[in-house]
């Protein structure tokens, strides 16, 4: 364990956190909660074992599959997860967070305009209250159709809110490609929101990066991890200056990786040796058994990054922050 004037540190100095799925920061007690006031058919064994197997990322996407089918059923509870997560990350020197968060699978419960707008009240809330800005990302769900996605882009665009301001894309990427998806992608691009997209994260192809870069034309990518197997990928990545939103707890090569090969060969240090603009992020915090403020300290202490490093890294994740010029200023 880490001496406290350590602990202190990572979870002191100032931090956006922008690779974040709002349902992957629900907590135990409140997973237990929305589970009774919602009637839904989960045993409390089913509970415990969501939370305590250390879920690898296929694993965490089954958690999510419960909460949308059975469990969240009315917009309050989402509005309630973020506000906590809010409470959670503001302890760990976050300033500023972005919500991954998908429609698709609430639809059967919620229209978006009623879901979205309950997020959003959430944000708010939570910045007056403990003074982190946050901001949500509608997100395609790649099992879904290419309608679906568009359907989920119409939706954004014909009910706005200030707090709602790009398109990510994430669940499974095997046999999901992000080519399928790309009339959503224009329409938002179109429409002026921002974009990004999971891309090279389950020992993919690099092919899905390029994808998400050059035909999606994504200003960020989330994880991006096959992308060394490219170096002229990585070439023209650089000459982007393109910001990647990795997690040091989640990457295929987790699962094959002795602990000593990961801290050397795992791919978060290969993308910051090309030279890559990266910062590390949670993705499903209470699934993944990770706080923010942890992840960072993972960079430090296993995977070797110096401070140095992490003070560049912090400067990333601001650059890469969908925020204005004058919002940066002011927090630099
Ligand atoms: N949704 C939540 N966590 C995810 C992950 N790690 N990859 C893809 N989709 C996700
Ligand atoms: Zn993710």
């Amino acid at each position: 364990t880490l001496p406290t004037e350590w602990q202190n540190f990572f979870s002191e100095f100032p931090k956006a956190e922008l690779h974040c799925h709002l349902l992957g920061t629900t907590s135990r007690e409140t997973f237990i909660d929305l589970v009774r006031d919602s009637g839904a058919p989960v045993s409390m064994e089913e509970i415990e074992g969501f939370y305590t197997r250390g879920e690898k990322p296929v694993g965490v996407l089954r958690i999510f599959r419960a909460l949308e089918a059975h469990i969240l059923r009315k917009p309050e509870y989402l509005k309630r997860i973020a506000i906590e997560h809010m409470a959670c990350v503001s302890k760990q020197g976050v300033r500023y967070i972005e919500f991954f968060w998908n429609w698709t699978g609430l639809k059967h419960f919620m229209t978006f305009e009623a879901a979205q707008r309950a997020i959003c009240e959430g944000l708010r809330e939570g910045e007056a209250r403990y003074g982190v800005i946050g901001r949500l990302v509608p997100s395609i769900d790649r099992e879904a159709t290419p309608e679906d996605a568009v359907e989920l882009v119409s939706e954004m665009i014909a009910h706005r809110e200030p707090e709602s301001i790009g398109l990510g894309i994430d669940y499974r990427e095997t046999n999901h490609e992000p080519e399928n998806f790309w009339k959503a992608y224009f329409m938002a691009r179109d429409a002026g929101f921002h974009i990004t997209a999971h891309a090279g994260e389950f020992g993919e192809h690099w092919r899905n990066v390029e994808t998400a870069i050059d035909l999606l034309k994504c200003e960020r990518i989330d994880h991006g991890y096959t992308i060394i197997d490219n170096p002229e990928l990585v070439q023209h990545a650089k000459l982007l200056n393109m910001p990647f939103a990795v997690v040091p707890t989640n990457s295929y090569y987790l699962r094959t990786f002795t602990d000593e090969e990961w801290a050397q060969k795992h791919p978060i240090r290969r993308m910051h040796e090309m030279g890559l603009k990266l910062f590390p992020n949670s993705d499903d915090p209470t699934m993944h058994h990770i706080r923010i403020s942890e992840s960072w300290y993972l960079m430090f202490n296993f995977l070797g990054f110096t401070l140095a490093d992490l003070r560049a890294m912090v400067e990333n994740s601001i650059d890469a922050a969908w925020v204005t010029d004058a919002e940066k200023a002011e927090w630099k």
